[in-house]
């Protein structure tokens, strides 16, 4: 591939969302995710800023590489990440603060965002605050059973220590565990949201139940724990989906007035489904990879995924496939390639040099021993659960 194809290719890629379902309407929050996703759009609605090659540059010069993500845009869009790399310079280190939302077991889709963060910490020696918001996965389904979530809670937990973070610099806090060190300042933060606000941020409404109503100041709270920890203002970066950007576009709003910095964030977009769904899903487990899946599961699932080829192999010879609309591409690009094997790929298969199949077998060999190594990480997790877990004290010096 020559220079100038890549970077089409790249520029190409970067404009489109990778859904295929046109006739339907976006839709982003925290709790659902649908239809053709177009991130240059929601970047507008949400009034986010796009990830500028200047900012790229800095991350370079400070870290000496691009990690996988950026080159790839996976993280396309940020809230103030310039000004965290600034106060970085300048000698203030931040907070990285992420989360999980314990309503099964974790796909590949949740583990990008913590492998991101993962490098962060490595890179910039930060501090992070891990969330577990079983309230919110209890309060949101009508049907939810509290056990079920007690179970995904520790599973989950499993699967955070499982990415690798640093444990002298890794807190998680379980809502209903840990409320204490949060009520405070959730309260603070509550007091200040009005339900006009909530409802327009949130899209809540008279049946709303009011549980749902006033969770959002919980999600909001570990924003400023590191203030608490650190006693004096403290920078924090949230890197996510850009799903729960409405959590903090409420808690910018009230940060300055409490005597905080907002917080910062850098945004993901989502994997999307094998079927070809908005974002991977555990509502959708037949399109979902979970890191609990045994080889014989992935490959089926795999193997019923959903592409961008042609029906018979002598039209994908000649027409060519399309990669764009193709989530095994997709994963491939986002989890498994290089930039430049996924950018060779998506012109070998434009061009019908390749087929469906190599592309599913390349997919399926990645993700059974990339979930095989992951389980043995699971397994060894379990004896050190407790140092994880966040107690009120400072982290280790
Ligand atoms: P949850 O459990 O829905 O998602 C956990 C993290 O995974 C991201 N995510 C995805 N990323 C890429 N592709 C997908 N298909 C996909 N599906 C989910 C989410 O954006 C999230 O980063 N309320 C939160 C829990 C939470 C939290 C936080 C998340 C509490 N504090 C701080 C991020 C940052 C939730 O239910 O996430």
């Amino acid at each position: 591939m020559t220079e100038k194809d890549a970077l089409a290719t790249t520029d190409h890629l970067q404009s489109q969302g990778h859904n295929d379902h046109p006739n339907q309407d976006m839709k982003v929050t925290p709790w659902e995710v649908e239809g053709e996703i177009d991130y240059d759009k929601l970047i507008e609605k949400f009034g986010t800023s796009l990830i500028t090659p200047e900012i790229l540059e800095k991350i370079k010069k400070i870290t000496g590489e691009l990690p996988h993500s950026l080159k790839v845009q996976y993280f396309f869009s940020h809230r103030d990440f310039d000004w965290i790399l600034k106060k970085y310079e300048n000698g203030e280190n931040f907070y990285l603060y992420t989360g999980r939302g314990p309503s099964g077991m974790v796909h590949l889709g949740h583990l990008i965002p913590w492998i991101f963060t993962k490098y962060l910490q490595e890179k910039f020696g930060s501090r992070l605050l891990f969330q577990l918001t079983d309230d919110e996965k209890y309060l949101y389904r009508q049907h939810s059973i509290r056990k079920e979530i007690e179970r995904y809670t520790y599973e989950n937990i499993l699967d955070i220590i499982a990415v690798g973070f640093d444990k002298k610099k890794t807190k998680i806090i379980v809502d209903s565990k840990h409320i204490q060190y949060l009520y405070p300042i959730a309260t603070d933060i509550a007091k200040r949201i009005t339900f006009s606000t909530a409802k327009s941020i949130f899209g809540f409404s008279n049946s709303t139940n009011i549980g749902m109503i006033g969770f959002p100041s919980i999600q909001a709270a570990p924003c400023f724990l590191p203030s608490l920890i650190e006693r004096k203002p403290t920078p924090v970066l949230i890197p996510a989906a850009i799903d729960q950007d409405p959590y903090w576009r409420m808690t910018r709003d009230v940060a300055e007035r409490l005597g905080y910095y907002k917080p910062a964030q850098i945004h993901s977009k989502f994997l999307p489904g094998l079927g070809m769904s908005a974002k991977m899903s555990s509502s959708k487990p037949e399109t979902a990879l979970f890191v609990s899946d045994d080889p014989e599961t992935i490959d089926r699932k795999i193997s019923s995924a959903f592409t961008g080829g042609q029906p018979t192999v002598a039209l994908q010879r000649k027409l060519g496939g399309n990669a764009i609309g193709c989530p095994v591409f997709w994963y491939l690009r986002y989890f498994f390639d290089t930039s430049d094997e996924s950018d060779e790929r998506y012109l070998k298969c434009k061009t019908g040099n390749l087929l469906c199949g190599e592309c599913k077998g390349d997919l399926s060999n990645d993700s059974q021993s990339f979930i095989i190594d992951f389980k043995k990480r699971r397994e060894k997790a379990k004896d050190v659960i407790d140092e994880f877990m966040y107690d009120g004290e400072p982290y280790d010096r």
